[in-house]
């Protein structure tokens, strides 16, 4: 059973295309990644398998089971953690999950034990009486990944599960994420974070304007698009047609923003060395990155 298959999905809001024609599958005990600008799909995409909003065209299973027609049961076996959280107000943190484990008709005294269990991995057992409005905001992320997995899902659905975390609270996730992964948790993730979809994602797809660009484990995306190696040099004291002309030899694709100019290659040292010795000063070499690919493929430069 493949955690989620989807086939030419599309979602419109009236006029605006949100989803444009999208074929992915995400593969059992797999990690898989949505990665793109602001307003590309990603979070339409998220609610459409987590049956939050229906799909207006294409097919989508989910578990096997058809979101518009067994909401019910997909339900059962997702964990969601939204992009916003909605967290009960009302309520304090151990009993946003008691109420919460409610609605899998989970009985109270397992769900009380899961509570507890749950606010241990995240680091909140500290804070199990408090209010959620006294919660920092990264507290609060990391409550609602607790409360995403109150059911013991099968997918766990993260729409930009480290938004607002400190380093050590991110880390905190990702070990808790991977640890999840090792159970066989099948998981898809958003984010903006290129380090976090690297280090979690088996594969990632990079979406723009509702379509998906290109999919892949995030390894073999950099080998493909970008290579080994970055040059990247500031356009301070000279131009990117000086620079184009200078590096002529060696081979480089070259991109160029109103600052800076990306040269791409598979061992950028020969053409580090060269430019040096021709006075180029504001220079750096570094290992490519799924950043690079994210930029290259949506462009380097804010477009709206
Ligand atoms: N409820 C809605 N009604 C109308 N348009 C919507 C609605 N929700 C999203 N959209 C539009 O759909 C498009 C995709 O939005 P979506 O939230 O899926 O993007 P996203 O990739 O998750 O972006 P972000 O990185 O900012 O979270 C955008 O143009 C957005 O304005
Ligand atoms: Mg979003």
């Amino acid at each position: 059973m493949l955690p989620v298959t989807a086939k030419n999905l599309t979602k419109k809001y009236k006029d605006t295309v949100a989803v444009n024609g999208i074929d992915f599958a995400v593969q059992e005990k797999e990690c898989f990644g949505f990665i793109g600008p602001n307003g590309a799909g990603k979070t339409t995409t998220m609610k459409m398998i987590y049956c939050f909003v229906p799909r207006t065209g294409g097919e989508l299973l989910v578990l096997d089971k058809d979101p518009s027609i067994h909401p019910e049961m997909v339900k059962a076996d997702l964990g969601v953690v939204p992009q916003d959280n909605n967290l009960d107000e009302d309520l304090n943190v151990f009993t946003n999950l008691t109420m919460y484990a409610n609605y899998f008709n989970i009985p109270h005294g397992i769900a009380r034990v899961k509570a507890k269990e749950l606010l241990a991995f995240v680091q909140l057992t500290e804070k199990e009486k408090v209010k959620i409005t006294e919660l920092s905001s990264g507290m609060k992320r990391r409550l609602m990944i607790a409360r995403g997995l109150i059911n013991d899902p099968k997918l766990l659905i993260l729409d930009e599960p480290t938004v607002g975390l400190d380093p050590q609270a991110r880390h905190l996730i990702w070990d808790r994420l991977r640890e999840l992964k090792s159970q066989n948790v099948s998981m898809i993730i958003t984010t903006h974070y290129m380090d976090e979809a690297t280090e979690l994602c088996d594969r990632v797809a990079v979406m723009d304007k509702g379509k998906i660009m290109v999919v892949g484990k995030p390894k073999d995306l950099i080998r493909e698009h970008i290579g080994e190696e970055v040059v990247e040099v500031m356009l301070l004291d000279t131009t990117a047609d000086k620079l184009k002309k200078d590096a002529a030899g060696f081979l480089v694709t070259l991109e160029e923003t109103s600052q800076k100019c990306y040269l791409y290659c598979q061992d950028c040292r020969p053409l580090l060395s060269h430019l040096t010795d021709k006075g180029y000063k504001h220079i750096l070499r570094r290992p490519a990155t799924l950043e690079d690919v994210f930029l290259k493929l949506t462009g380097r430069d804010l477009v709206d």
